[in-house]
């Protein structure tokens, strides 16, 4: 008996307590509403908001966080941006990073860390440049996002400077940056144009 129950232990310890994953379609009520719950419906007045409305995340950059059965526990995506224009005039792609959330029963276990970490592995492992996000600085410093690296840029919108943060993964990727953050993602749904299908 003793040695089944070991077994079960040992069985347990070994599995993770969450997993980061590709979020898919299936995942996305769970994640609104895990959104709604950590950051309130006005979350979507939000000027990082106006960014992602209508647009679909970065390819491979819509991740999860999932406990031992699967439920979704934590969301973060990235966004395709152009961090203004480079001093030849050319727009600096990028990418913009949020929301990222966590469950409030699973807090404090890491799993923001660990889908932050994933985040930027995966943004670098697919040859972006710069990650951009509004937030605290007290939290995301850490992973090194700076306000310094956005001094030169604006929000289209309302927003407060000291939390508008930068992490470059290339270096030297927003040196001479200036102008304001548009999105430049694929759209949730292309308007037909009938004139052409005409
Ligand atoms: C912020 C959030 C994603 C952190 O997730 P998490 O899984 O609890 O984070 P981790 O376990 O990896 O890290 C916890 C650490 O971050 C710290 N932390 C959490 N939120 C913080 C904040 N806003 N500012 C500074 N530190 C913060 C905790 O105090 C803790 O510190 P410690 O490691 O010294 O104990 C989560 O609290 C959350 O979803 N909050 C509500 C939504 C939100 O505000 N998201 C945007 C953040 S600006």
């Amino acid at each position: 008996m003793a040695a089944v129950l070991d077994g079960m232990r040992a069985l347990f310890q070994a599995t993770p307590a969450f997993v980061i994953d590709h979020e898919t379609p299936a995942d996305v009520v769970a994640r609104e509403a895990l959104l709604d719950r950590s950051m309130g419906r006005d979350r979507r007045k939000k000027s990082s908001e106006k960014i992602r409305r209508n647009r679909i995340p970065a390819e491979g950059l819509a991740l999860v966080a999932r406990d031992r059965d699967g439920h979704v526990i934590g969301t973060v995506r990235l966004w395709n941006v152009e961090a203004g224009v480079n001093a030849e005039g050319r727009a600096v792609d990028a990418l913009l990073l949020g929301p990222l959330a966590v469950d409030a029963a699973h807090e404090g276990k890491g799993i923001g860390s660990a889908l932050m970490r994933a985040a930027i592995t995966e943004a670098r492992k697919r040859g972006h440049g710069a990650v951009l996000l509004v937030g605290d600085a007290a939290y995301y410093e850490r992973f090194g996002f700076f306000a310094e690296k956005t001094q030169h840029l604006v929000m289209p919108g309302p927003f407060a400077r000291e939390r508008f943060l930068a992490l470059e993964l290339v270096p030297g990727w927003l040196q001479g940056a200036a102008g304001m953050m548009v999105a430049s993602g694929r759209r949730l749904s292309q308007p037909t144009d009938f004139r052409r299908a005409a």
